[in-house]
């Protein structure tokens, strides 16, 4: 895939992401997760630092080795813990991809202490989570958002409504069933003027592709 490596299509750029599943407690032991693999954030990771930029990764729980090469790596388990490291990590950043699939909502009566079998079953209770990538893209000077979509149905409606509402200028969409925990991805490209559905494809190709996209759509700084 010559035309990604040069020239490198993000050179001097520097690219935050997201990556892997969310993970909020209920105890010191358990807690609600999701079937998210973290293999299309590494590939995303990686094509970046291919095409030249410098990686930040924030992930959660990673079924796959980190990508090697990251300018920085910090793990945040939780959407607020995720939040955070984004923000601690957005200093220079042009571009902020959020892959990870972060849970919507956390336990809000978590436990500090194993919770013990008891003879009523024990009931948690949600709260939800703050938005990590609407938040990024509403900031004053944000960087270039990238968003996903993972839908179960009717995906170019949620996904055209997903980046309106979260005002990003580039959604990558795609089925649950094409997408979670495996090895290959299809996904479509949305942006405001044009919705590109590819074939099915591996992660790391998928990538390339996403990579060229975003380089197409970076606003192109002043020489
Ligand atoms: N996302 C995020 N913070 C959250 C939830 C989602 O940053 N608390 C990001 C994901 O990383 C992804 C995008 O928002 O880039 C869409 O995630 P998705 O779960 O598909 O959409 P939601 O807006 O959470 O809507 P729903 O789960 O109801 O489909
Ligand atoms: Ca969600």
């Amino acid at each position: 895939l010559p035309d990604v490596w040069s020239p490198k299509l993000l050179a001097g750029k520097t690219v935050l992401l997201t990556a892997g599943a969310g993970y909020e407690a209920i105890d010191p032991v358990r807690g609600i997760t999701n079937i998210s693999s973290g293999q299309m954030g590494a590939a995303l990771a990686r094509a970046c630092r291919r095409a030249g930029a410098a990686v930040r990764l924030v992930y959660g729980k990673m079924s796959v080795p980190l990508p090697a090469g990251l300018a920085r790596a910090q793990q945040a388990l939780s959407a607020r813990e995720m939040l955070d490291a984004v923000m601690e990590n957005l200093d220079g950043a042009d571009v902020f991809v959020a892959v990870a699939a972060v849970a919507d909502y956390r336990i809000a009566n978590a436990s500090a202490q194993k919770i013990k079998k008891s003879d009523a079953a024990p009931v948690l209770a949600l709260a939800e989570n703050p938005d990590i990538l609407q938040t990024v893209a509403a900031l004053p000077n944000a960087p270039f958002c990238v968003g996903f979509a993972a839908e179960s149905e009717n995906l170019l409606v949620h996904a055209r409504a997903k980046r309106v509402k979260k005002n990003v200028p580039l959604l990558v969409a795609n089925q649950v069933s094409d997408a979670m925990g495996k090895a290959t991805n299809r996904i479509v490209l949305l942006d405001a003027f044009t919705e590109t559905a590819l074939p099915e494809m591996g992660k790391d190709d998928a990538a390339d592709t996403i990579v060229r996209r975003i380089a197409d759509l970076l606003p192109q700084t002043a020489l």
